[in-house]
């Protein structure tokens, strides 16, 4: 199939399109680097033995859109272009609104001028809020606590009113819990500018030397050891992910589930373990993976945080087939070694 995935340049986007590739897909990347640096189609084509075919192109300009459209030839679209920073979008809640709701209904707007009628978006596990009980599954109650997860939230619900609104269009929302870890090559990987939000990111830089000491976020939390727990899923699972949810849209005929299949209209998936994991376990996976010693010091809690978070991620298994493979050593140790041969990201 042809694939255009918006948002490919970046962190899940990179490693979707080598599995992607993987496959026997083409994947056509749009892109306006605004997070992303155009070295990391280099490294694509490393993995791929070909260049990938990439336009930078913002998902806001229509006309430009229109273009890569007409050219396209296309049977899906993988929608991960979006601004990802819950404490950014508590500053800039208008930016966000305008990318990430802006470029989704341009995105479907283009989609329905060029009959393509296939689309997995990016959601994220930020959508349930603060949880009720847990495991999580997909009936839980929704809620958000920043601009950038109502971005999420009410994108997930401009696709299920498309979809709607005509019969042909099916999607998925995969609502991602915690991707971390890297490609094992160590080509690919997350590259966060400034300070990394995210708990591993951060983790690798003190390893690496960039950072002196982790601030683990509370030591007072009702969990296993008193630091918050996460869900976390390797990158390459979540990858592998999407082009389950692409050949489950595709299904036997090639064309979208009609009326009366599970994955007919809008359909949103958890994509976690299934396994929380503390701060502290984590730190001391990585410690183990890398051989490095991680110093870190329990401070406050974060504003916002929770205490624990992970999923139920049955349904990913019963309607795409898939479940995650990779263990936390295996996150640990590709984060290590992408960190490590890469200690400035795509620049060096
Ligand atoms: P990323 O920032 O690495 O990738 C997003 C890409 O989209 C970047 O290359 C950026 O340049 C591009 N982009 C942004 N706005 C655009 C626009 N208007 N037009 C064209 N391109 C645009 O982020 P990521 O970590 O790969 O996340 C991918 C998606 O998954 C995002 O939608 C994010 O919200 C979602 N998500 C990420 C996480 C996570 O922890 N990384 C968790 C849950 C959900
Ligand atoms: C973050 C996002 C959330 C997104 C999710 C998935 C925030 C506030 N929320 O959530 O919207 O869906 O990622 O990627 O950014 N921690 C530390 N020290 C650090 C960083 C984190 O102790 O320097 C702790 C946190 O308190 C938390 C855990 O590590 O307990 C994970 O944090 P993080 O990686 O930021 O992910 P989430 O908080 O789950």
């Amino acid at each position: 199939m042809r694939i255009l995935v918006a948002g490919g340049a970046g962190y899940i986007g990179s490693h979707t399109c080598v599995a992607l590739a993987e496959r026997g897909h083409q994947a056509v990347i749009v892109d306006n680097h605004c997070n992303s640096a155009p070295t990391v189609l280099d490294r694509i084509a490393r993995l791929t033995g070909g260049a990938p075919e990439a336009h930078r192109v913002d998902l806001r300009d229509a006309a430009a859109l229109d273009r890569v459209f007409a050219d396209g030839g296309f049977d899906a679209v993988i929608h991960f272009a979006a601004l990802k920073s819950v404490g950014e979008s508590c500053v800039r809640p208008l930016d966000y609104f305008e990318n990430n709701l802006g470029g989704t209904v341009g995105l479907l707007q283009s989609m329905q001028r060029h009959g393509v009628d296939r689309l997995v978006f990016s959601s994220s596990a930020t959508v349930y809020g603060e949880p009720e009980a847990l495991p999580l599954d997909e009936s839980a109650r929704l809620s958000v606590t920043n601009p950038y997860g109502r971005t999420k939230l009410i994108a997930e619900q401009i696709i299920a009113d498309a979809c709607a609104a005509d019969v042909r269009l099916c999607a998925i929302s995969l609502r991602y819990f915690n991707p971390v870890g890297a490609h094992p090559s160590g080509l690919i990987g997350e590259a966060p500018s400034g300070v990394p939000n995210n708990l591993m990111p951060y983790i690798c830089q003190v390893a690496v030397g960039q950072r002196a000491r982790l601030q683990v976020f509370g030591g007072d939390w009702p969990t296993i050891d008193g630091t918050g727990v996460r869900d976390y899923i390797h990158v390459v699972d979540l990858a592998r992910a999407h082009v389950h949810a692409i050949e489950a849209l595709a299904g036997e005929g090639g064309s979208a589930p009609a009326a009366g299949h599970p994955l007919h209209g809008h359909t949103a998936i958890n994509l976690g373990v299934g396994r929380g994991i503390s701060v502290l376990e984590l730190v001391r996976a990585f410690e183990a993976a890398s051989g490095r010693s991680i110093p870190y010091d329990i401070v406050a809690r974060r504003p916002g945080d929770v205490a624990e978070v992970y999923a139920d991620p049955r349904l990913a298994e019963a309607l795409l087939g898939w479940r995650a493979a990779l263990d936390v050593d295996a996150m640990c140790r590709d984060a290590w070694r992408w960190q490590s041969m890469n200690p400035g990201g795509y620049a060096g």
